[in-house]
């Protein structure tokens, strides 16, 4: 990346105030880009904890979304419209109402990849890092689980709680099939397998641990284990090597790339704080409904 584009970013950067925060996924020179690069949790919690007027949210629109229902009085900026999540847009209010009719005594624990309106008919999101402690934390016994049918699983087969799933999936994760995770283990034996939740349940069987991106790094930083293989979107293993230099981190496959994540790119982000724009905009009963089941799930953490 040029320097002069560098210095004009961090230039607006302080005239407006603005943080710049990127997901674990972005281009490797946004990562660099990023005041915080993490999973969608510590970026939410970040959302809500920042003293910056501007948010330059680099990821797709409902981490977006969802920093602006947090810091509803800041300006969000998703730097390229239409950088959105395919596994959000597998469940709607309409379908959702629908489905709870028959579940009448039902919690509704929405994962935080679903649009705002979606959120606003849960009773608590979640994330893939804490949405088994979710789920705990609630005092009803049946809980509907939406959008993603892997992660309910995952969570499923660590609550005594009944769990019903919606039976939405990432399109990404969900083409990592378990002979490529076999084939990769034979390529680096003795190398541990972490593999995100979001990936199918043969899949999150062969791995030695289940985790959120952000817990990655967790794992990596608690373990012995020189090599890594990662069954999880590709540009987290820039923000790994990155941080752990000395080990070593192999894809499942080359091809697991989210192509919304991949939209964003330097250029967007100076032109978004050169226009304050693309902004973020939720209407005020969506926003109240969908901020008080995000606030639930970071008061439980
Ligand atoms: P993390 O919560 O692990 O960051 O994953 C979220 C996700 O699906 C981004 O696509
Ligand atoms: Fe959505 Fe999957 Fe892309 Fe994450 S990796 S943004 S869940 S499509």
């Amino acid at each position: 990346m040029k320097n002069s584009m560098t210095d004009e970013i961090i230039a607006l950067k302080n005239k407006h105030k603005a943080i710049i925060l990127a997901h674990n996924y972005q281009v490797p020179e946004v990562q660099d880009l990023g005041d915080f690069c993490g999973d969608s949790l510590e970026l939410a919690i970040k959302a809500a904890e920042t003293s910056a007027e501007v948010i330059v949210f680099c990821g797709v629109d409902f981490m977006a979304e969802t920093a602006k229902l947090l810091s509803p009085d800041k300006k969000v900026l998703l730097p390229v419209r239409g950088a959105t999540c395919p596994m959000s847009e597998m469940i709607t209010p309409p379908e959702l109402l629908d489905f709870k009719k028959d579940y009448p005594g039902a919690a509704v624990v929405s994962y935080a990849n679903t649009t705002a309106d979606v959120k606003a008919e849960s009773d608590i999101c979640c994330t893939s890092a804490n949405a088994v402690r979710i789920v705990n934390s609630l005092s009803e016994e049946e809980i509907i689980f939406t959008p993603d049918r892997n992660l309910a699983r995952h969570v499923a087969l660590q609550t005594s709680k009944k769990i019903i799933p919606w039976n939405g999936f990432c399109p990404i994760h969900e083409a990592i099939t378990a002979s490529d995770l076999k084939e990769a283990k034979k390529r680096y034996p003795g190398a541990l397998v972490m593999v995100h939740p979001e990936c199918r349940p043969e899949v999150q069987d062969l791995g030695d641990f289940v985790v959120s991106t952000g817990q990655m790094f967790g794992v990596v930083e608690k373990s012995d284990s020189k090599g890594f293989i990662v069954g999880t979107e590709s540009g987290i293993i820039y923000s790994l090597s990155k941080r752990f230099p000395t080990k070593e981190f192999f894809p499942i496959k080359e091809s697991v790339v989210c192509p919304n994540m991949k939209k964003v790119r330097p250029e967007n982000v100076l032109d978004s704080l050169r226009t304050l724009s693309p902004e973020i905009n939720i209407p005020e009963e969506v926003s109240r409904k969908a901020s008080r089941a995000l606030r639930r799930m970071l008061e439980v953490g």
